[in-house]
């Protein structure tokens, strides 16, 4: 299963819960860092010997195996494992490697949605033309984080537009998901935001809320460690996992070959 993760604009927590969602996930998974706009996981990680992860081995090296037009690339030989066992595939260092890596994401996404295990994509600000379009259209569910506030609210709105017109113009699009970074105590926003999407006739899933939790969240930015295991961030999650695969399974298959 795949399952992408993004943003619509700004920065309300994507890397984070993606990271939390790969380590919450119960059975084994891959946590892919292809934010375009270059990726944070080579740069904070540490491997079980506390040495920093190689930064060309991951997408990078990938995209020279897929370049090179092998059938059913791999993932297995890109992975690198974190400290407490989580496998991951580091991102680009610089925004210019994604350009550089042009036509082969398309073999990516299909290497990413063939894997046996659960691959969570984080792929950052979902922009028109983002050259990590053809990972978000292989994907069996797109999740979006948002914050509960008004502009982010917009955003989202304006990408599910777009998303929904390229659907109409003959595109793939996977199922979409969102999910709301907020208050523990916020029993409100997903109700609004449902509300809200239901009227503008966007078909996207308001799957529940993930915990504002600052102290959890530096944790995960530093280190995802077994200390947080209890933290209102990692049960808020957690509780999302079902609701998530429910979606990626309503994908109609035979849309997308894999
Ligand atoms: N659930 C959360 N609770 C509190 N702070 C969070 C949460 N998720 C992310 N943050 C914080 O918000 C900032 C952006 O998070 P990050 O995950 O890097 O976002 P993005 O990938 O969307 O840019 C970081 O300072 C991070 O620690
Ligand atoms: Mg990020």
């Amino acid at each position: 299963m795949l399952v992408a993760m993004a943003s619509a604009k700004g920065s309300p927590g994507v890397t984070t819960t993606a990271r939390v969602l790969a380590s919450v996930w119960p059975t084994p998974s891959v946590l892919v860092d292809a934010d375009p706009a270059g990726g944070d996981v080579a740069l904070v990680a540490r491997t079980a010997t506390q040495e920093p992860l190689d930064p060309e081995r991951g997408l990078l090296s990938l995209a020279v195996d897929a370049r090179r037009g092998h059938e059913g690339v791999s993932l297995e030989s890109h992975m690198q494992v974190l400290d407490g066992g989580q496998h991951v595939l580091c991102g680009v260092q610089r925004p210019e490697q994604v350009a550089g890596m042009g036509p082969v994401w398309g073999t990516i996404g299909t290497a990413l949605s063939r894997h046996a295990g659960t691959v969570v994509v984080d792929v950052g600000r979902l922009a028109l033309g983002s050259p990590v379009t053809p990972v978000v259209s292989a994907a069996d569910v797109l999740l979006f984080v948002v914050r509960p506030h008004v502009e982010s609210y917009a955003h989202l709105r304006e990408r599910l537009t777009w998303i929904a017109a390229a659907e109409n113009a003959g595109s793939v699009s996977p199922p979409v998901g969102v999910v709301v970074v907020t208050d523990p105590r916020d029993s409100t926003s997903t109700k609004d935001l449902a509300a809200l999407l239901a009227h503008s006739g966007l078909s996207a899933h308001v799957l529940g809320t993930v915990a504002h939790d600052p102290r959890a969240a530096d944790v995960v930015a530093g280190r995802l460690s077994r200390g947080i295991d209890r933290s209102m961030l990692v049960r808020s999650v957690r509780s999302l996992v079902d609701s998530v695969r429910s979606l990626a399974d309503t994908r109609r298959p035979g849309l997308v070959a894999r």
